[in-house]
């Protein structure tokens, strides 16, 4: 096979979603060339048509656009630096979490080889790359993700390129990882104390999932309230969270449940009662969140 080929492409990492990113990509076709550090885990590839290269110089050497999809950011660094000059004026495409910092150290090393970085963030399983249900975020070089936006638009349903930045991508992606990190961490939390309370969690927990399903609104009108300095009362008053949050935190310690989240919610709540924000709504305590940034 005629490895130079306009258009092909080199998958560096083949786990389960560089598997299912090299896949989506071969099913587009597009001439694939596939390299794994455990070299056993990237043969099942070769049914699908991908050339098993033998090592990340090997297969890049072939490639219009590298894709990488390795564990964590650590990887990625080890090896983009096994590539020596075969990277040199390639267009690279990230598709390892990463956070903002990181993916714009990856985005430097790549222009000092001078090669394109477009990085890319993933909120979908590998069984749904190449599925309407899958969300991409991109950013960093824009000549990469237009040159090959046919390609990337096939791994989702939803593939959005979020500017120059390369960190951009990483950090909604960040966000929102950590926004369900947090939401699930505040459920188990939750449930562990309703049960000390002696509840039936197959009773709480569809009033929770409803509470949690409908607060969409609410979110929204969030920020319009961090972005306008106005804090409507959807949610109460200030001064009503304040008399009502140090009930809550003396309960869940009771309970033998930890309430360090809620003790620094309570530290912004009455920081932000002290400045004369009694009667705001909640969305107030971003100012309080803002001051702690720096
Ligand atoms: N799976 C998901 O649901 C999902 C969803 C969104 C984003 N992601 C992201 O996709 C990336 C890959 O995840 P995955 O699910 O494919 O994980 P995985 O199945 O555990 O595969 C990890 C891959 O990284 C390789 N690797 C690890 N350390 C390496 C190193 N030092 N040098 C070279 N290769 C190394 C592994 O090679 P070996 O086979 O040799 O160990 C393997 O190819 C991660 O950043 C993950 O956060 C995954």
């Amino acid at each position: 096979m005629d490895l130079s080929l306009e258009g092909s492409v080199a998958v560096l990492g083949t786990g389960a979603m560089g598997s299912a990113i090299a896949k989506a990509v071969l099913a587009a076709g597009r001439p694939t060339t596939v390299w794994n550090r455990t070299s056993g885990r990237a043969q099942a590839l070769g049914a699908h048509g991908a050339i098993i290269a033998d090592s990340p110089s090997q297969a890049v050497k072939s490639a219009d656009v590298v894709v990488v999809c390795v564990l964590d950011h650590t990887a990625v660094m080890e090896v983009l630096s096994s590539l020596g000059s075969a990277i040199n004026g390639r267009q690279l495409v990230n598709f390892t979490s990463s956070n903002p910092a990181q993916a714009r150290e990856a985005a430097r090393w790549a222009e000092a080889q001078h090669a394109q970085y477009l990085d890319a963030s993933i909120m979908a399983g590998p069984e749904n790359i190449g599925s309407e249900e899958a969300m991409l975020f991109y950013s960093g070089s824009e000549t990469t993700y237009q040159e090959h936006k046919r390609l990337l638009q096939s791994l989702g349903g939803v593939s959005k390129f979020y500017g120059p930045d390369p960190g951009s991508a990483a950090a909604y992606f960040t966000a929102l990882v950590t926004l369900g990190y947090e939401t699930w961490d505040s459920y188990l939390r939750n449930l562990a104390y309703v049960e000390a309370e002696g509840g039936d969690l197959s009773d709480f927990s569809p009033l929770a999932v409803d509470s949690v399903v409908s607060s969409g609104p609410l979110l929204k009108a969030m920020v319009q309230a961090a972005q306008t300095g106005v804090h409507p009362l959807e949610m109460g008053p200030l001064r009503t969270h304040a008399a009502l949050m140090g009930d809550v935190i003396d309960s869940r310690e009771q309970a033998g449940v930890g309430a360090a989240p809620l003790r620094q919610l309570k530290a912004w709540i009455d920081q932000s009662v002290h400045k004369g924000h009694v009667n705001d709504g909640f969305s107030r305590l971003i100012d309080e969140i803002r001051l702690t940034r720096h």
